[in-house]
């Protein structure tokens, strides 16, 4: 079978096509035929190194949807490591059944992102009716779906993107102001009316967290859930009592699905609002399985909107 392989950590020239034996499943597993894959900001992390994901040489990615073999049981997933091939051995306890009105693309490019703007929404700050949140990178891949997922609440959101075209995409998501980064603090205090904003939503870590902590109203919460920009420099605590009482968390989605029922739990809630329409999915680029390195450069180059599938 095809598989993208790293066999040294490094940029996206590491991604190399090979072929590899099909994988055979062990106990409490089973062999899935991959449909799509899901590309993720983690596989990046994964294939620069330092501690993230698989070690090289391995299979990277944790993302896909497809078949149980030799059945029509669509199944999706979003943590099982070597997910960039055309089959995977799945633990059956990492699997969730895609219902019938769902594509298998679909489910792939909703899982992990979706999952995550679900938590990040619904648990990390529970957005209620009326509250101003800032959500940066707002066009991208969990962007989109946490600016819809909160309008839906209810919450007011000011969205930050880096070119226009991504601005309307996420307007189109909901998001009432739009914004770029320079001096978003001092935007978003002009915006609320001098209040802040209830959470920020930062998943670009580096370039933004520091000054996001002056975006939050008093006992606000800052919501760390990645670093798309690199890790932001280490945050002398005590700045968070004059700051407001602030609050800061770094989560992640393998802590809210740790369990087989909290998964399943939250992808019946996820499909739920696809489902319902409430939530639009929306896939920005597809690349053949062979092209998973176009795919991690057009990322990393911000020149994406939305969701990366790769096809096998
Ligand atoms: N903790 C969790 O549970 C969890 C789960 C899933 C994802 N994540 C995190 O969520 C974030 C978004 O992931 P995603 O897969 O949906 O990716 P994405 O948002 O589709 O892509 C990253 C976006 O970040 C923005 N960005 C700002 N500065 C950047 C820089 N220096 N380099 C690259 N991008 C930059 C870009 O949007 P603009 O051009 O508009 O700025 C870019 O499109 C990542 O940090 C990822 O690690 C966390």
């Amino acid at each position: 079978m095809r598989a993208i392989v790293f066999e040294r950590n490094g940029g996206p020239e590491v991604l190399e096509r090979h072929e590899r034996p099909a994988p055979a499943p062990g106990e409490g597993e089973v062999l899935v035929d991959v449909e799509a894959v899901g590309v993720n900001y983690r596989d990046v992390y994964e294939r620069n190194g330092g501690g993230y994901g698989s070690a090289p040489p391995a299979i990277i990615g944790v993302e896909g949807a497809g078949r149980i073999a030799g059945t029509e049981e669509r199944v999706a997933w979003a943590h099982i490591d070597g997910s960039y091939a055309e089959q995977i051995a799945a633990p059956e306890g990492k699997l969730v059944a895609v219902p019938e009105g769902v594509s298998s693309e679909v489910a792939a490019a909703a899982l992990l992102q979706g999952m995550t703007a679900h938590y990040l929404a619904a648990d990390s700050y529970p957005i209620a009716g009326g509250d101003w949140v800032l959500i940066h990178a707002a066009a991208g891949g969990v962007g989109l779906l946490l600016t819809q997922i909160a309008t839906a609440r209810g919450g007011r959101v000011i969205a930050t993107t880096s070119t226009a075209e991504k601005a309307d995409l996420a307007r189109g998501a909901g998001a009432e102001e739009v914004i770029g980064y320079d001096g978003f603090a001092k935007r978003v205090k002009e915006i609320t009316g001098g209040d802040g904003v209830r959470a920020v939503y930062d998943g670009v870590g580096k370039t933004t967290f520091l000054e996001g902590l002056k975006a939050l109203a008093p006992t606000g919460r800052m919501i760390l859930y990645g670093a798309a920009s690199g890790q932001p420099d280490p945050l002398p605590l005590p700045i968070l009592a004059p700051a407001g009482s602030l609050y800061v968390q770094r989560p992640t989605l393998q802590t809210y699905t740790r369990t087989r029922e909290l998964l399943r739990e939250r992808a019946r809630a996820l499909f739920e609002l696809i489902d319902s329409g409430a939530l639009e999915i929306r896939i920005g680029a597809r690349y053949p399985l062979e092209r998973a390195r176009q795919a991690h450069e057009d990322l990393e180059a911000r020149r994406t909107t939305g969701k990366l599938l790769l096809i096998p």
